[in-house]
C-alpha cells in the first residue's frame, strides 16, 4: 500500500544510488518513506523492491530497502518498520540544519511581531538622578551573580555549523558575563560523535551553561540517565527541558506521545545533579502551568512567549504538504504574548525566577521585561543570525542590547534593575492619568 505520510522538503536534496546502479536525488523524507527523483529513464516494473544508499555527506551514508512505486511522481519508497529508526536518525540530523537555514533566510517570526511590550512604557526622568558610572545591571540567579539580565537562549547549531555557532555564542556569553543555553542535545545523546558541537567550555570555561533536552525525551525509561548524560557531556550548570507541544504536533516527524512526562520530570528534578529549568519555545506559559512545574521541582521557568520566532511556522515551511504548511500559517501567531505571560506568572508567583524569551529585540525591551519581573530576557534569533554572520556578530548584538538597557535605566532614573518596576506604565507615559482626568471632566 502507498504510504499516506507527509514529507519534509529536502532543499538541497540528497544523492542516492541503488544497488542496480540507478541514481538520483532524494527530494522528500517522511516518517516511513522516501521521495526519489531518478537521474535516468524510469523503470517499468512497479511496485518493486529497491535497495539504495542515501548520502548525507560524502562520508555519512544510510542504507535503505523498501517497496518502490514508480507510478508516483516523484517515486515513493515505502520502508518496512525495521528501517524506520535509521530513517528517523537521518531526519534528526537533517532537521537541525534545516531549522538553521530557514531561520537565516526567511521571515520565521510571528507575523504581527506582537509581544505585548509595545503597550508599555517606562516613565522618563528629566533630572540626572543617576550617573552612568553608578548603573548596576547585575542580577542573581540560581546562586550565581551575572553582569546583565540577558541570556543567550538555547538554540540548535545544527550538525554542519553547530561547533562554530556555539563557540561564537559561548565566547560572547563569557565576555558579557551572562548565561548561555545550548540547543537540544538529543542528537548527541543518540550519537556521541556529535557531542563536540555542544562542548563550549573549552572556549569559555567560566560561562554558566544550560543543557537542553525536549519533553518528548522524558518519556524514555532512561530519561533520568539521559538528562544526567546531557549535563555531564557539556559540564552544564543547569538543564533546560523544553516544552514544545505545538511544534512537535506540526513537525512531520514530531513526537506525539507526552503522557507521563510530568511524573518523569518530578523524578529528574529530584535526582539530577543540577537545577532544572522548564522552557517554552514561543507559546508562553500561564501561572497554573508554572505552579504545576514548581510542584514537580523545577528551579526556574523560561516562559518563552509569542511574538518572536514561530516554531509552528518553521515546521510548516519544512513540509512538502499544503496541509502542514497551512497548519503552520494558522498557528504562526499562536500563544500568550511574552509580556502578558511574564506579567501573569510574576504576579501569581512573585519570588519565582522567570526568564522572558520570545521576540526580545532590543535593550529597551529587556528593561521592560525586567520591570515586569523577569530575571533575564532570553535572546534567540538575532544572536543566531549574528553568529552565522561573523565571529564578533553576537558580541555586537549584545553590546547594542546592553547599551539600550543602560540608556533605558538612565533615562528613567533607575540606578539598579529593581528600580525599573516602579517606572513601568501601560500605554504612553502618563497616558492612564490623562485618560482618567479627561473622562472625569466629561462626566
Ligand atoms: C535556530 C533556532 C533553534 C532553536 N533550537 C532550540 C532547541 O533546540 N531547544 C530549545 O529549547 N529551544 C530552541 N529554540 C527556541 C529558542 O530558545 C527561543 O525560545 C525562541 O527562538 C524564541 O526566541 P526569539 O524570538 O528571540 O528567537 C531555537 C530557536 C532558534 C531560532
Amino acid at each position: 500500500m502507498v504510504a499516506k505520510t507527509e514529507h519534509i522538503r529536502l532543499d538541497p536534496p540528497l544523492a542516492w544510488v541503488a544497488e542496480d546502479s540507478q541514481s538520483g536525488i532524494v527530494v522528500g523524507l517522511g516518517k516511513d518513506s522516501l521521495l526519489l527523483k531518478p537521474h535516468s529513464v524510469p523503470r517499468t516494473a512497479s511496485p518493486d523492491n529497491i535497495n539504495l544508499t542515501v548520502y548525507l555527506t560524502s562520508e555519512r551514508a544510510f542504507r535503505f530497502s523498501g517497496r518502490l512505486h514508480t507510478e508516483a511522481d516523484p517515486w515513493l519508497v515505502n520502508l518496512a518498520e525495521d528501517q524506520w529508526p535509521q530513517l528517523h536518525e537521518l531526519l534528526g540530523q537533517l532537521r537541525k540544519d534545516q531549522h538553521i537555514e530557514l531561520c537565516r533566510q526567511q521571515d520565521v517570526e510571528a507575523s504581527d511581531r506582537f509581544t505585548g511590550f509595545e503597550q508599555l512604557s517606562l516613565r522618563p526622568e528629566t533630572l540626572p538622578l543617576v550617573d552612568p558610572s553608578e548603573l548596576d545591571t547585575q542580577v542573581a540567579f540560581l546562586g550565581r551573580t551575572f553582569a546583565a539580565p540577558m541570556l543567550i537562549t538555547g538554540m540548535t547549531g545544527g550538525i554542519s555549523k553547530g561547533v562554530e555557532i556555539n563557540r561564537r555564542l559561548a565566547v560572547a556569553a563569557q565576555a558579557f558575563g551572562i548565561p548561555m543555553g545550548v540547543g537540544s542535545q538529543r542528537v548527541a545523546l543518540e550519537n556521541e560523535q556529535y557531542a563536540a558541537i555542544f562542548r563550549v567550555k573549552h572556549y569559555a570555561p567560566k560561562v554558566f551553561l544550560i543543557g537542553n533536552i525536549g519533553m518528548a525525551q522524558l518519556l524514555s525509561s532512561k530519561a533520568l540517565d539521559q538528562c544526567q548524560r546531557a549535563v555531564d557531556m557539556i559540564e552544564a550548570d543547569a538543564l533546560a527541558i523544553h516544552f514544545n507541544l505545538v511544534q512537535e504536533f506540526i513537525q512531520v516527524e514530531g513526537d506525539r506521545h507526552f503522557k507521563g512526562a510530568l511524573e518523569q520530570l518530578e523524578l529528574i528534578c529530584r535526582k539530577l545533579s543540577v537545577p532544572v529549568i522548564a522552557k517554552e519555545v514561543g507559546c508562553g506559559m500561564d501561572a497554573r502551568s508554572v505552579q504545576r512545574l514548581i510542584e514537580c521541582g523545577v528551579s526556574a521557568v523560561d516562559i518563552g512567549g509569542a511574538g518572536g520566532t514561530s516554531w509552528a511556522l518553521i515546521e510548516g515551511l519544512r513540509s512538502q504538504s499544503s496541509l502542514v504548511q497551512g497548519l503552520g500559517q494558522t498557528f504562526r501567531n499562536w500563544g500568550i504574548p511574552t509580556a502578558y505571560s511574564l506579567h501573569h506568572v510574576h504576579k501569581a508567583l512573585p519570588h519565582f525566577p522567570v526568564i522572558a524569551t520570545g521576540g526580545m529585540r532590543d535593550g529597551l525591551m529587556v528593561a521592560k521585561a525586567v520591570a515586569l519581573g523577569a530575571r533575564f530576557a532570553g535572546i534567540g534569533l538575532p544572536l543566531l543570525r549574528a553568529a552565522l554572520e561573523s565571529e564578533s556578530g553576537p558580541q555586537e548584538v549584545l553590546q547594542s542590547f546592553l547599551k539600550g538597557l543602560q540608556l533605558a535605566m538612565l533615562a528613567s532614573g533607575a540606578r539598579c534593575l529593581d528600580d525599573l518596576a516602579d517606572r513601568i506604565e501601560l500605554g504612553r507615559p502618563l497616558e492612564q492619568e490623562f485618560l482618567q482626568a479627561f473622562a472625569q471632566v466629561k462626566r
